[in-house]
């Protein structure tokens, strides 16, 4: 079947999966593949410009990789890959260097933001990260970008930038990509205050066995007004009751809905239930993911392939990009 058109998306290297991740971001680019033309790209370069350090980078890249692949990304019709497999992205990034206004970038929240948690590293790649990404999308010509909302900026740079480049020189070479919002539930952490990430240390993790998940969900901060199992709790302001919402049936969704406001159903009880059903929920990615993880050279190989792939796209555009800039 004739597909929708391209979507293009990409995620820095951050390893295992957790379920902020898989809710935001991983479910949809799963999705996506039954109507559009896929390509998801571990972003290494982008990486770059806040890591300290490369160590955890190359197995970074093999357990992300191998979470999306766990989570139904199919390699047989999606290509999926390393941003530094493919080094045309550095070329286009230089090009698309010379009509990104600076002043732009550095007016850009998420860079005002990046100086602020780090401002003794303020390189020229952390300047330069959107006209990196703005290369990654135009060099595969992406119609769709599948982002978060934080990520609006950046597309929106994008498509000035494929226009001033078109203009500068006067051709229609580059494409400008739609941006599709991914509407998603914003997923807090074990603390139940903020955004789950690894950074905070509040993730649970897709790869986690079974055990492991209820033993996480167990120490889940819930409504924190209730205190003794017989004080009555509010599930508008629990974390527990919102990955219901995800995991639980409508049933027992709106069964906890009820009983905790009259606390007939204690938190201990409430996350076991929840662990049970996020277990269910997970078990079919995990049988994967440990089938996959018994040959890690196919997961190498399955990026090769995709990277092999992708550059014959970005081949094509580079050589359509030289021939517009007039290089010689
Ligand atoms: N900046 C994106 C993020 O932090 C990652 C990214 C890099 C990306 N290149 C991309 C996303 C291209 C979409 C398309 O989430």
């Amino acid at each position: 079947m004739a597909k929708k058109g391209r979507v293009f998306s990409g995620a820095r290297p951050t390893g295992r999966q957790h379920l902020g991740n898989y809710l935001g971001a991983v479910k949809n680019y799963v999705a996506l593949q039954a109507d559009y033309d896929c390509i998801y790209c571990v972003v290494d370069l982008h990486a770059l410009t806040t890591l300290e350090t490369t160590r955890d980078l190359k197995n970074n890249t093999y357990e992300m990789a191998l979470d999306w692949l766990a989570a139904g990304i199919d390699p047989s019709q999606t290509i999926v890959f390393v941003q530094s497999h493919v080094p045309q992205v550095t070329e286009l990034f230089t090009i698309l260097s010379m009509v990104s206004p600076l002043g732009k970038l550095t007016d850009l929240p998420t860079f005002k933001d990046k100086v602020r948690e780090n401002p003794n590293n303020v390189n020229l790649g952390l300047v330069g990260y959107p006209v990196l990404m703005a290369a990654d999308i135009v060099l595969y010509k992406a119609d769709w970008v599948p982002v978060g909302i934080d990520q609006q900026p950046h597309i929106e740079f994008t498509r000035e930038t494929v226009r001033s480049f078109n203009y500068r020189y006067n051709c229609s070479v580059l494409k400008e990509p739609g941006m599709k919002v991914t509407e998603v539930p914003k997923v807090i952490g074990t603390d139940g205050q903020q955004k789950m990430s690894k950074s905070l240390n509040n993730q649970i993790e897709l790869a986690l066995t079974a055990e492991e998940t209820q033993k996480v969900v167990m120490t889940m901060v819930t409504d924190p007004a209730r205190i003794r199992r017989t004080d009555p709790g509010n599930p508008d302001v629990c974390n527990v009751f919102s990955m219901h919402k995800v995991f639980s049936s409508p049933e027992e969704i709106a069964m906890v809905n009820i009983e905790c406001r009259r606390a007939g159903i204690g938190c201990v009880d409430c996350k076991k239930l929840l662990a049970r059903n996020m277990n269910t929920h997970l078990a079919p990615l995990r049988e994967r993911r440990a089938e996959l993880a018994k040959r890690p050279d196919d997961i190498w190989d399955t990026l090769k392939d995709g990277a092999n792939r992708a550059r014959a796209i970005a081949e094509q555009t580079m050589s359509e990009v030289r021939a517009a800039v007039g290089l010689p």
